[in-house]
């Protein structure tokens, strides 16, 4: 028996990246599981490769309209929404001189509109069950802020707080709200955002290199913290943030200086 056994879940950006492993990971501990994803084939193909628990739905998070749908639809297939994983995401990378009023509009419209609709969508099946953990995955940049990063820390400094009123609102109704912060995901994400770091590979790596536990953090990692802010092991934890960031966020490690 695991603790997932019987469980219904929802998890959005799942065709690929963190989503997709997160989907693969519930599954695997028993519970039923609707991928959401723009990406319409790739979203198909992780859930067939994951197997029969799993089923995928195509999904523009920041459509109301398309929210209600994909709960109706759960619901009526499941019967029952336990947990909600608002993983899509969407990075821009820029000042703020070179960030146009619709790039700022769409990471907010994506990274916090998107988790806030969903979160609504599935609060009168939780509330109606007694019982509901919702997980946002935020980032490193929803906790400590980097210049050239507006659109994106805003929209992700935002979905924490969304997270944490949300958590006092619903708290009494059995309903868990809480907020993963990586420091690293899909490669795939940041990938189309590498032309423009090429001048600044040092920097790049050094941002990586001077933290605690150096290096990149491996997705499986952020999976672990996800099953645990949406299982039972967190029964208390609400409005919490939970850093996967090799100690990113503690503060800054200094490279000469555990030798002084
Ligand atoms: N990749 C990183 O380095 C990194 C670091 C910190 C935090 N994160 C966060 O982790 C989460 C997962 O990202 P990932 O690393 O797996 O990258 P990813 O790009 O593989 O995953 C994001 C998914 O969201 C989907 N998506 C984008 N817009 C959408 C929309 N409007 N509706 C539905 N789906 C949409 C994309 O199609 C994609 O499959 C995101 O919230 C991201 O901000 C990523």
């Amino acid at each position: 028996m695991s603790g997932f056994d019987n469980k219904v879940a929802i998890v959005t950006g799942a065709a690929r990246g963190t989503g997709a492993a997160v989907a693969a990971r519930l599954c695997q501990e028993g519970a039923r599981v609707v991928l959401s994803d723009l990406l319409d084939e790739a979203g198909q193909e992780t859930a067939n490769r994951i197997g029969e628990s799993a089923s995928f739905v195509q999904h523009d998070v920041t459509d109301g309209a398309q929210w209600s749908a994909l709960v109706e639809r759960t619901l009526d297939t499941h019967g029952r929404i336990d947990i909600l994983v608002n993983n899509a995401g969407v990075l821009h990378q820029g000042p703020i001189e070179n960030t146009s009023e619709a790039d700022f509009r769409k990471l907010l419209e994506v990274n916090t509109l998107g988790p806030f609709l969903g979160i609504r969508a599935v609060l009168a099946a939780m509330r109606k069950q007694g019982v509901g953990s919702i997980v946002n995955v935020g980032s490193l940049d929803s906790l400590a802020a980097m210049n050239g990063l507006t659109a994106y820390c805003a929209s992700k400094f935002g979905l924490r707080g969304l997270a944490k009123a949300a958590a006092l609102e619903v708290g009494r109704d059995g309903i868990r709200v809480n907020t993963v912060c990586p420091a690293g995901g899909n490669p795939e994400m940041y990938g189309p955002w590498m032309d423009k770091l090429k001048g600044f590979m040092e920097e790049t790596i050094a941002y990586g290199e001077n933290r605690g536990i150096p290096g990149s953090v491996p997705v499986e990692s952020i999976v672990d913290a996800v099953m645990f802010l949406a299982g039972d092991a967190s029964s208390h934890c609400t409005g919490i943030d939970l850093p996967v960031d090799g100690g990113a966020s503690a503060g800054c490690f200094i490279p000469g200086f555990n030798t002084l």
